[in-house]
């Protein structure tokens, strides 16, 4: 009988040690090391492990080939069912891939994929929608709320890798679903379920799974905010695609991002809408972002963000009112806090604008959270109309990037940005002179697209301020 070793694998990065150690020598935190019963495997898991993230269809991989001698991998592309998700996918489901969809709990993951599921039963052939969280029962009644009777949807309630891994072989499905991966159990593992051995472990088996079938499997993944239980950041390099689900509990918006994708582009965005009957795409976000917009309220900006190739238009809002115990706070939602940190003292020391002594609150409207220093301008242009209790043009988007010395900076895919906006309805853009901005601004204003738009540009952000708060 082969001899049973134990290994040690942190709980916070996934390193693996042959002894115990009070700190991890791979990320340095303290008492992560959890000690894992290490069965060997044999020589025909170890074949398949080898095959890993290879698809059949390259054979021989040892020897090595001349480029134009590769036949191209033509993958024909399974449609969700929905146009929002496809987009993030890069086209469509790939066959034989592995996709970790990660999410807050309560987020919506298990009735995206449900109705992912119905779709797919509807449209392409059987599902199999394996669930380590919920009984039968449960689903079933999700299933009738979201509408699916699911003719060809097949439900299991296991957690053994095992047992899932002959189901997958038997039923041969167009699609599987493992909901969660943290309930998954890999009997040779003695760790507890949703340890980061466990998870791990899980995935990889599964990957092969995928590979060896060619069927797309989507696994899902709880996170917490601060995203440190052990799961989707461990596993994102193991899968093919990382789809994260986010948003607000308490708004009704969802977000699908694609971090990482091996068959198409990343930080491509789906918009969703969590209703009654589940949840319902959002084909046109900026303009349902914008309605309820209060136009005649100080303190609010339209800026544009770009969610991978697609343009967004948002509002963020400013709060600026006088500190009462001199000890000013401020607080960001969406935005990040460092940021508008900088861009009070710039407003400070560049504008002329004591905000210093103030509190000020400032929002992304829709429980969104925006990265790109592109709405930088905005949020500037946000902060000093409440501080100075005057109104932005409501027909006006601000676009740029705000640097220390207080001069606007240029951004990418500017043009693509404007011609959104004016898509929308506005009637002004103001953007930054530097980069492409004074050539934009003459091509689209002589283009008279539609006529009454008028592109503005501004070299600095005491300039800008000039312009839209007069
Ligand atoms: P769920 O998919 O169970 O979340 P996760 O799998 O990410 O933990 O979604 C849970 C929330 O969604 C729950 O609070 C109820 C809400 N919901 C709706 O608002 N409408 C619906 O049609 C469904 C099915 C759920
Ligand atoms: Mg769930």
């Amino acid at each position: 009988m082969a001899k049973i070793r134990t290994k040690y694998i942190c709980q916070q990065c996934g390193g693996e040690h042959s002894k115990w150690m009070g700190k991890c020598p791979d990320c340095g935190a303290w008492n992560t090391l959890e000690e894992v019963v290490d069965v060997p495997q044999s020589p025909a898991q170890q074949r398949r492990q080898s095959m890993l993230g290879i698809s059949p269809s390259t054979h021989n991989t040892h020897t090595p080939i001349l480029l134009p001698q590769i036949k191209p991998l033509v993958q024909e592309r399974i449609p969700v069912g929905y146009a929002e998700m496809d987009r993030v996918l890069g086209g469509g489901l790939v066959p034989g891939s592995l996709i970790l969809v990660g999410g807050e709990p309560g987020i919506g993951k298990s009735t995206l994929l449900l109705q992912v599921s119905g779709e797919i039963a509807k449209n392409v052939g059987p599902v199999l929608y394996i669930s380590g969280e919920e009984s039968m029962e449960q689903i079933k009644m999700r299933a009738e709320r979201l509408d699916i009777t699911g003719e060809q949807l097949y439900l299991l309630a296991a957690v053994e890798l095992d047992v899932i891994i002959e189901a997958v072989n038997r039923l041969k499905p167009a699609l599987v679903i493992v909901d969660s991966i943290q309930t998954v159990l890999a009997g040779h593992l003695t760790a507890a379920p949703g340890s980061i051995s466990q998870v791990r472990e899980c995935t990889v088996q599964l990957m092969q799974l995928a590979k060896t079938t060619q069927v797309p499997i989507f696994v899902i993944g709880h996170v917490t905010k601060e995203g440190t239980v052990a799961g989707p950041k461990v596993l994102e390099h193991i899968v093919d695609a990382v789809l994260y689900l986010e948003g607000e509990r308490y708004h009704s918006y969802r977000l699908l991002r694609g971090v990482k994708n091996r068959f198409g582009a990343t930080h491509e965005i789906g918009v969703f809408e969590m209703q009654g009957e589940g949840l319902v795409e959002v084909t046109n976000p900026s303009a349902v972002f914008l309605s309820d917009r209060a136009v005649n309220a100080s303190g609010s900006a339209v800026v544009v963000s770009m969610e991978g190739t697609r343009p967004l238009l948002v509002e963020v809002q400013a709060l600026v009112t006088p500190s009462n115990f001199g000890n000013p706070r401020s607080t960001t939602n969406g935005i990040d806090h460092n940021r508008l940190v900088m861009l009070m003292a710039v407003l400070t020391k560049r504008v002329g604008l004591a905000v210093g002594g103030h509190d000020v609150y400032a929002n992304v409207v829709g429980g969104f959270t925006i990265e790109e220093p592109s709405i930088d301008l905005g949020v500037a242009a946000a902060i000093a109309s409440s501080y100075r209790e005057k109104l932005i043009p409501a027909d006006m988007v601000l676009i740029g990037e705000v640097g220390l010395s207080g001069e606007l900076r240029a951004v990418s895919r500017l043009s693509l940005r404007v011609r959104e906006a004016a898509k929308l309805g506005f009637k002004r853009c103001l953007i930054p002179s530097a980069g492409q901005g004074n050539r934009l601004r003459n091509e689209i204003n002589d283009a008279n697209l539609p006529s009454d738009f008028k592109v503005v540009t501004a070299s600095s952000l005491a300039v800008a301020l000039e312009i839209a708060l007069h």
